[in-house]
């Protein structure tokens, strides 16, 4: 039985549960006596808040309590200063907490919320995203890697190169939206809290709480037993949390605060806008001779977060000259974070872009083009790649979207008021990893229990997990058990980086390889209480590693454009994957088509502006924020290549959680340009745009 469980295409276990209700998520733990807390945001971009005047709220029947910077409880200062609230009058940005109310039912705390005044300081603020802006600097760092690279001359390179492009891409500010808002059931048991919240990570949940409430970590207990999606904005702790403990505490009973749609957008993290300019040059024969990748982004006052955006272009093609560099704009604007793919996603749609160009002035097809500047070892660290088939992926992928039929002259296919296109992109994400703890446990009837304090954030964790125990087992998957989700199991990293499965996945693996052993050398029956194992992969699941380890692709994209509309829709989307060995069919094939509907979002429908005037987004919530609808979803595919790599972890898997997004929207630009002839260089491609 070992080696026939990875990869088979095994059913979501919490599947029945989602889909009849039964399933729990934070909002929905109705404890006795739990009341219901609503945000009041602050009304100004930037200043001080001088008075709360609360008697109107209170005045209302079944209002419990509003918390004001003045009364709520004290915390340490927290490490990510979004979390600092109600600790002092200063609002640095539109949207941020400035008073909580709290209530016997969700109707009365808004309506109390509504009731509060607050009355402002007002300061000058400065919201206005222009790459040319003074303030911008060069950050150390960018996603936790040098802000700037720079290999060669890359300004002399590109002067002297034969062909050029030089181009400019903007990306809008883009928001997570989960379908599950961020939301918190806390409750306090003397010096004991508990908190059922939605996160992609309840270790450091626990942490942080541990930390701003000056409790010991084994008198907390975080519960994230579902979770509604995340994309990034649930990695971290968000203030509901922190408010929702707040509030129980000031108040004496269990608290939810389930943050309202269009609040997400100010307080857990958006992608910030990029502006990135590109330069290509490449010798006659399309080898590139210098690429240049400069990227100008925003950041809030509160924290410095860069969208490395840069940062793909480090790894995709052979050149000699090389600059990926990063520069930032502090704003008086709600703080940017992670958004699926950080960096890759809006960086790989300018890159891919560019690519694009640069085959247009060659004359040369755009999937040639990529495989003819495939490197041999990984451009900026000059490491060996441990895998890398994405000259598979582009081969594979063309040969069943049918490229090679393809007439290459834009605008060349017609069909009644339709202009039809095709195009390419490469895709490309990072393998991370993390160190995790299990513990496998052999009862005497035959089955395991895992424990994990994993987060399945509708991935199927708990179902590749019981995959990976029951092949390192070698009994059949309805023997395991997995439980997920709550910090009384052994510690695991979030959900976050592409990097859950790798990382939970090999803990699990080890309990389970160690249980095996042990069961192997055990004679008789097991005691009542079975025998258990705990594995840590400290010291193992490095992220270091002598090679570059990454996950690649192809997307392919075929577009109609109206002439008459100016809307495009996509006819079929093609995603070829190589990340390593697949662990589960159906669960994997889900995150690439869900990951590639997001990217085409992207690329046509989702668009945020930050308003400079008032300080924050224009469209916050779902009837101005367009997500793609099941009639924007073509037929969407996605395959993949096996990859046997041996530097990644027992399991042999890469990530696949974030890389259906890269390139996505590339390729479906480079599919309007095919279609039009004309190069549009900012998304989303709407149709006042297009037309
Ligand atoms: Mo992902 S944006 O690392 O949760």
């Amino acid at each position: 039985m070992t080696g026939t469980n990875l990869g088979a295409p095994a059913e979501r276990r919490e599947g029945r549960q989602k889909v009849t209700g039964a399933a729990r998520y934070a909002a929905e733990y109705t404890l006795p006596g739990r009341a219901h807390a609503w945000p009041v945001p602050a009304a100004v971009p930037r200043g001080r808040v001088t008075a709360v005047d609360t008697s109107a709220a209170l005045a209302l029947p079944g209002v419990l309590a509003v918390l004001t910077p003045g009364d709520a409880p004290r915390l340490a200062e927290p490490e990510d200063g979004t979390l600092a609230v109600l600790q002092d009058p200063d609002v640095p940005h539109r949207g941020w907490c400035v008073a909580l109310a709290v209530a016997e039912t969700l109707e009365t705390a808004r309506a109390a919320a509504r009731a509060v005044r607050v009355t402002y300081d007002r300061k000058p603020h400065h919201a206005d995203f222009t790459e040319a802006d003074p303030d911008a600097y060069e950050p150390d760092e960018a996603g936790g890697q040098a802000g700037r690279v720079e290999r060669g001359d890359p300004e002399a390179a590109y002067a002297a190169a034969g062909v050029r492009v030089d181009v400019t891409y903007r990306v809008p500010p883009l928001h997570n939206h989960p379908m599950e808002p961020h939301a918190s059931t806390a409750h306090w048991d003397g010096d004991r809290l508990t908190v059922y919240t939605s996160s992609q990570g309840g270790t450091a949940v626990r942490s942080v709480l541990a930390q701003l409430f000056g409790l010991d970590e084994e008198g907390i207990t975080v519960v994230a037993e579902h979770v509604g999606g995340g994309f990034g904005s649930k990695g971290t702790p968000r203030p509901d949390v922190v408010l929702a403990a707040m509030a129980a505490r000031h108040t004496g009973r269990p608290v939810t605060l389930a943050l309202p749609r269009r609040y997400l957008p100010d307080v857990v993290g958006h992608r910030a806008p990029t502006v990135q300019r590109l330069r290509l040059g490449a010798d006659p024969d399309g080898r590139l001779t210098a690429l240049l990748h400069e990227v100008t982004t925003h950041t809030s006052r509160v924290k410095e977060f860069v969208e490395y955006a840069a940062v793909p272009s480090r790894v995709m093609y052979a050149t000699p000259a090389l600059r990926s560099a990063h520069r930032v704009l502090p704003l008086d604007v709600p703080s940017p974070s992670w958004m699926r793919a950080p960096g890759e996603a809006p960086g790989m749609y300018a890159l891919e872009s560019a690519v694009d160009e640069l085959a247009g002035v060659l004359g040369t097809d755009p999937v040639e083009l990529r495989i003819r500047n495939e490197p041999d070892r990984e451009p900026a660290s000059g490491k060996p790649f441990s895998s890398r088939h994405l000259a598979e992926c582009l081969r594979e992928g063309a040969r069943r979207f049918g490229w090679a039929e393809r007439d290459p002259r834009p605008g060349a296919r017609r069909e009644g008021p339709f202009l039809l296109g095709t195009g390419v992109a490469a895709a490309t994400y990072p393998v991370q990893v993390a160190p995790s703890t299990a513990s496998a446990q052999a009862l005497p009837d035959g089955t395991f229990t895992v424990r994990i304090n994993a987060a399945d954030i509708g991935t199927g964790a708990r179902t590749v997990l019981a995959q990976v125990a029951a092949d390192a087992l070698g009994v059949p998957l309805d023997r395991v058990r997995t439980e997920v989700g709550r910090s009384d199991l052994p510690p695991a990293p979030l959900a976050g980086g592409s990097m859950g499965t790798a990382s939970w996945g090999w803990a699990v693996h080890e309990a389970c390889a160690e249980l095996a052993c042990r069961l192997a050398g055990h004679t008789g029956p097991l005691p009542v209480e079975g025998i258990e194992v705990r594995a840590d992969t400290a010291g193992k699941a490095d992220a270091d590693s002598p090679y570059a380890r990454h996950a690649f692709g192809a997307q392919f994209a075929e577009v109609a454009v109206d002439t008459v509309t100016g809307e495009t829709r996509v006819r079929r989307l093609l995603g070829v994957f190589a990340a390593g060995h697949i662990l589960n069919a159906r669960t994997a094939r889900s995150q690439f088509t869900g990951a590639m509907t997001m990217g085409l979002g992207m690329a046509l429908t989702e668009h945020s502006t930050l308003d400079a005037v008032f300080g924050d987004f224009a469209e916050p919530d779902l009837a101005a924020y367009h997500v793609p609808a099941h009639a924007d979803v073509p037929d969407i595919e996605a395959d993949w290549l096996d990859e046997d790599d041996p530097h990644l972890n027992p399991m042999g898997s890469k990530g696949i959680g974030e890389i259906g997004i890269v390139g996505t929207a590339a390729a479906v630009g480079n599919a309007v340009h095919h279609a039009t002839g004309i190069r549009f260089r900012e998304l989303p491609l709407t149709p006042d745009r297009v037309l």
